[in-house]
């Protein structure tokens, strides 16, 4: 079963995955395995999505040699990736392999660490530039985000999505996410999937996901 249900979220099971996600937990890997990892999961999960939650549908197709039934995923054309800056450009980078064709939004949201965490467990969020594609009804909208920690960012950017149309699938994508996390997004976003490949075990003090791998933005740009 490549994707299995966990409650608040969908887990996406592949073992390279899972392999990937080892490598990029490891404070052994250096920089730019680790921005090489974000993409190569990015990749995988873009896979997964396709194969677990697109549907596909038969055609039939001529061969150099006859007339055959062939399959094709529906919605390729339809899909549209928003990039939640920075941690997410690499894990995007990814996605854009299995959905060449994407439509792609950025939203550059971040929370003010500074300001520490409020009473809710959430952080105060500073979104400095938004540029989204129009949303129709028949797209699938993947937000990109590869840790999903509070959960705060990532529902000051589906508001953002939300007002720019309803398709038909909204999808939040994290490598990692945290179950205080998952907790917020179910209540504010009931209809909204969240796909990880992992649901690790709390938060700390600053917000960090336990294990987690660190701060994803600083290892994939070498900054600190
Ligand atoms: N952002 C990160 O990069 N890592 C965390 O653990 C939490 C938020």
């Amino acid at each position: 079963m490549p994707i299995e249900n966990r409650g608040e979220a969908k887990l996406l099971t592949h073992a390279l995955a899972r392999h990937t996600l080892t490598e990029l937990r490891s404070v052994e890997t250096e920089q730019v395995a680790f921005r090489k990892g974000l993409v190569k999961l990015g990749r995988i999960c873009g896979y997964e999505i396709i194969d677990g939650i697109m549907d596909t549908h038969y055609e039939s197709v001529t061969t150099p040699l006859t007339e055959t039934t062939g399959e094709r995923v529906v919605g390729m054309d339809d899909v549209v990736i928003v990039n939640v800056l920075r941690a997410a450009t690499p894990f995007v980078e990814g996605l854009l392999k299995a959905f060449p064709r994407a439509r792609q939004g950025v939203i550059s949201a971040s929370r003010d660490e500074a300001a520490g965490m409020d009473d809710d467990g959430g952080f105060p969020i500073t979104v400095d530039y938004t540029k989204l594609p129009e949303v129709t009804p028949e797209d699938t909208v993947v937000v990109a985000d590869p840790m999903l920690a509070t959960g705060s960012t990532m529902c000051t950017v589906l508001e953002a999505i939300q007002e720019m149309g309803d398709p038909e699938r909204l999808l939040v994508l994290a490598a990692v996410s945290a179950p205080e996390g998952l907790v917020r997004l179910n209540e504010q976003f009931p209809d909204v999937d969240v796909l990880t490949v992992a649901i690790d075990d709390h938060l700390d003090d600053d917000g960090y996901i336990v294990p987690g791998l660190g701060d994803a933005g600083d290892r994939a740009f070498r900054t600190t």
